[in-house]
């Protein structure tokens, strides 16, 4: 049985810029950490690259007709730094400012409200050379770039997000080193959570200024850690580490202008926070409209006693070096299944305790889901139709848990299924598929798999039910 979402739920899709665009030297636009990263041998599955991705930069108005018939409110997508400013400060480029000019002017003609990410990890290269986001004046350039962006399209934007899950950008770009890019520095990760956090607060900020009327947000891929054992002491201690790393390095600055003393404490040995200025924490914990959830699996861990091999099963891909600063002792266990084709655990009753947990915490903060979906290794059938029960069941069992969360207090908004087509999955390349709609990477042809179709009746249902 579907449980029920009131009438002015927002239902949607998400894409990302890098991940769908391609067209990646057309219009002047430069490389980004990721174009470098794709480069490096063995950085990238396959050796693939986003050079053409889905070709959305050149099929937008189809990709947008397929969200007509979808059915959906909104459109989550996010701008490509190298495309709007190409050498991430200066000169803003009119070709790049037009695609988007179009792309939203495309949407509210369809009736469909534009979500855009300010920032989904396409950093300008230029600025990595000067240092990247370990630096504080790559800060500053974003609040130059969100000037260029928000001064262009403005109030016509439903919401603006500042930054899509700086956990990633910081922790896999520069500690474990699996993301663009690719660097394997702890401290520098650390320095890296302070600016990102900085340059949301300073994003935020020109948004509140240029577009009033629209609503600001930020997207966070909080993490659902449990110990191993409830009733060990050093288990739950390893859960409190992780906690502080992966989402209260994010949330105590954003929504209690702090970050807490915990993580301060348990990452001294590799820096001081020194980077954090007095006036920083009050410029990042800008109110923001709405908190947007990024989910997709749990995690476990236990305190390592230090004998034997570790375990590593945190589903932040494969390293030799951590994703998680000064946490060589928390070992991370694997889930027990069923899994995506990711290898992550599907556990519907982690989004419904995470919600919970944040109205428990910010019960005035309404919340989105910003992403939420499953890679599943497709088949066509000989009939040309694409059957993905997994990718039904996933989305089904997991707005049911979002509906549970609701009914027990949680103010969720709007739900994005991630993603509308197949992409450019990251380090996984276009192995793994998260779309709703198939992309045939030789063709460029779009087909609905049956998890669209059943999207599309559930969105339906929903609105009828209006
Ligand atoms: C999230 C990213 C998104 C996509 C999904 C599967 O971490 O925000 O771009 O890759 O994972």
């Amino acid at each position: 049985m579907d449980r029920e979402f009131p009438p002015d739920f927002l239902w949607g899709a998400a894409t990302a810029s890098y991940q769908i665009e391609g067209a990646v030297a057309e219009d002047g636009r430069t490389p980004s950490i990721w174009d470098t990263l794709c480069r490096r041998p063995g950085a990238i599955l396959n050796g693939d690259t986003g050079d053409v991705a889905a070709d959305h930069y050149h099929r937008w108005p189809e990709d947008l007709d397929h969200i007509v018939r979808l059915g959906l409110d909104a459109y989550r997508f996010s701008i490509a730094w190298p495309r709007v400013q190409p050498h991430g400060s200066g000169p803003f480029h009119q070709a790049g400012l037009d695609f988007y000019a179009r792309l939203v002017d495309g949407l509210l003609e369809r009736d469909i409200k534009p979500v855009i990410t300010m920032y989904h990890w396409d950093l300008p290269q230029e600025l990595e050379d000067a240092g990247g986001w370990p630096v504080r004046d790559t800060a500053l350039r974003f609040e130059e770039y969100a000037y260029g962006i928000v001064a262009a399209l403005g109030d016509r934007v439903h919401t603006w997000t500042t930054l899509n899950e700086p956990w990633c950008s910081a922790y896999l770009g520069y500690s474990s080193g699996v993301h663009a890019p690719g660097r394997t520095e702890p401290a520098a990760a650390l320095a890296a959570v302070h600016h990102l956090n900085l340059a949301h607060g300073l994003g935020g900020r020109v948004v509140r200024e240029l577009a009033p009327h629209a609503q600001l947000s930020v997207t966070l891929n909080l993490h659902v850690v449990r110990p191993d054992n409830p009733e060990s002491a050093a288990d739950r201690d390893a859960v409190r580490q992780i906690d502080a790393l992966a989402n209260r390095a994010f949330l105590g600055p954003m929504l209690d202008a702090a970050y807490p003393a915990d993580l301060l404490a348990d990452t001294a040995s590799l820096t001081d926070w020194s980077f954090v200025r007095p006036g920083d924490e009050q410029i990042i914990a800008v109110p923001l409209d709405t908190l947007g959830v990024n989910y997709y699996s749990t995690q476990r861990v236990t305190r390592w006693s230090g004998e034997g091999p570790k375990a590593a099963s945190d589903g932040h891909g494969a390293s030799e070096h951590s994703a998680w600063p000064a946490a060589q002792t928390v070992e991370w266990l694997e889930q027990p299944g069923p899994y995506t084709a990711m290898g992550w655990n599907i556990d519907p009753g982690g989004i419904t305790e995470l919600l919970l947990r944040l109205h428990a915490e910010y019960s005035a903060l309404p919340l989105m889901i910003t992403e939420n979906g499953s890679a599943f290794h497709d088949v066509v059938s000989p009939d040309g139709a694409v059957h993905d029960p997994e990718r039904t069941a996933y989305l089904r069992d997991h707005l049911n848990a979002v509906a549970e969360a609701r009914e027990k207090g949680a103010d969720v908004r709007g739900y994005f299924v991630w993603s509308l087509l197949d992409n450019f999955e990251w380090a996984y390349g276009y192995d793994r598929r998260f779309g709703i709609i198939r992309v045939d990477y030789d063709t460029q042809v779009r087909t609905w798999k049956d998890s669209a179709h059943w999207y599309q009746q559930r969105v339906a249902g929903a609105h009828g039910a209006a």
